[in-house]
């Protein structure tokens, strides 16, 4: 049996926040005695990933992925649980975890802003002690890749945000961390951008066997990337298993489209029994249907309409999802 990379069980973290009373005597009392309020962030959450995965670590906002990628990251310690990645324990800070994984916060700023992205790249390598041949074939390569090689000599602060991003993606992986953290890695991406980087972080996983475990909230992401998902709410682990599953496990509802002349003039009100209307033109008609309706639907509708064609598909992964974060 192989290791795996990343092994979670019973993780759990409890933030402690301080309550402000409302108005002036609020603020006064407060003084004396302070209200607390606990915010469990992570609930119990257990997990393992193999060598090399590449997984989607998903929720609504304020579900706990941050908090759950900074506990791995040894950034802050759990109430309780325990993790191991690659062999360590996160929160020790060994120095030999340091040298093998990285974390992203696609939301934070890890160059040094004053300096030209080149030399905030060379400062990160010092840190780990990268040998200068390493470090300009590395930057040379990535930086073709992520179309921001001419952007190398530019000071941090002048560069976009998606500039950025590219650089600090370069920084993260210049000593080969064989685990990656990516916290919202695409955030505030335009689409091109978007998908250079997907395509980027796919070829690194494929070529370097790194386990990634990313979060995101544009699901073309985790489609793209990602068979397995963990899906977190609220602290706790609601799905984890293939991405696929997600969809036969959730969906409810299968899309009925149908190629039937006249299809505009069907009322709603007639229409309504066969399911919910989603979209309706000259031709074509698209009915939602609950999953256990679906054939006895087909047959009502071929025996009571003129329908030339029909088709039946899964609802979008991304409405399914969507509809987990809503409950
Ligand atoms: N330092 C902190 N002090 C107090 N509460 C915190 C702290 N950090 C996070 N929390 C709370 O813990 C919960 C989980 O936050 P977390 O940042 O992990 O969510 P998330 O899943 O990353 O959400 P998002 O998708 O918005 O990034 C939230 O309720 C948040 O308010
Ligand atoms: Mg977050």
């Amino acid at each position: 049996m192989i290791t795996p990379a990343i092994e979670v069980s019973g993780l759990t973290k409890t933030f402690r926040t301080y309550k402000k009373q409302p108005g002036f005597s609020g603020a006064v009392s407060g003084l004396f005695r302070r209200k607390y309020e606990q915010t469990v962030a992570v609930k119990d959450v257990s997990f393992a990933i193999q060598p090399g995965e590449l997984v989607g670590f998903l929720g609504p906002n304020g579900a706990g992925k941050t908090t759950t990628l900074k506990m791995l990251a040894g950034l802050l310690y759990p109430t309780s649980g325990t993790a191991r990645v690659l062999g360590y324990v996160p929160w020790e800070r060994d120095d030999g975890y340091r040298r093998q994984f990285a974390l992203l916060l696609g939301q934070k700023n890890q160059l040094w802003w004053d300096l030209p992205a080149r030399e905030s790249l060379e400062l990160n390598a010092k840190i780990y002690g990268i040998p200068p041949a390493t470090l300009e074939r590395t930057v040379a390569e990535m930086s073709e890749l992520l179309a921001v090689r001419d952007k190398l000599n530019v000071s941090v602060r002048e560069l976009s945000l998606g500039e950025r991003t590219k650089m600090e993606l370069i920084a993260s992986l210049l000593h080969q961390p064989k685990v990656l953290f990516l916290d919202e890695p695409t955030i505030g991406l335009d689409v091109v951008s978007q998908k250079i980087v997907r395509e980027f972080l796919r070829e690194h996983n494929e070529k370097q066997k790194t386990t990634i475990l990313l979060t995101s909230h544009y699901m073309t992401d985790i489609q793209e990337l990602c068979e397995r998902v963990i899906i977190i709410d609220h602290g706790k682990i609601f799905f984890d298993g293939r991405l696929s599953d997600v969809v036969d496990r959730f969906a409810d509802s299968k899309l009925i489209t149908i190629q039937c002349e006249g299809a505009a003039r069907f009322s709603g009100e007639k229409l309504g029994k066969y399911g919910e209307v989603v979209a309706q033109s000259p031709g074509s008609l698209q009915l939602k249907v609950k999953r256990d309706r679906v054939i006895p639907v087909c047959k009502a509708l071929l025996d009571d309409l003129p329908v030339s064609d029909i088709d039946i598909q899964e609802v979008p992964i991304e409405e399914v999802i969507r509809r987990i974060f809503a409950r």
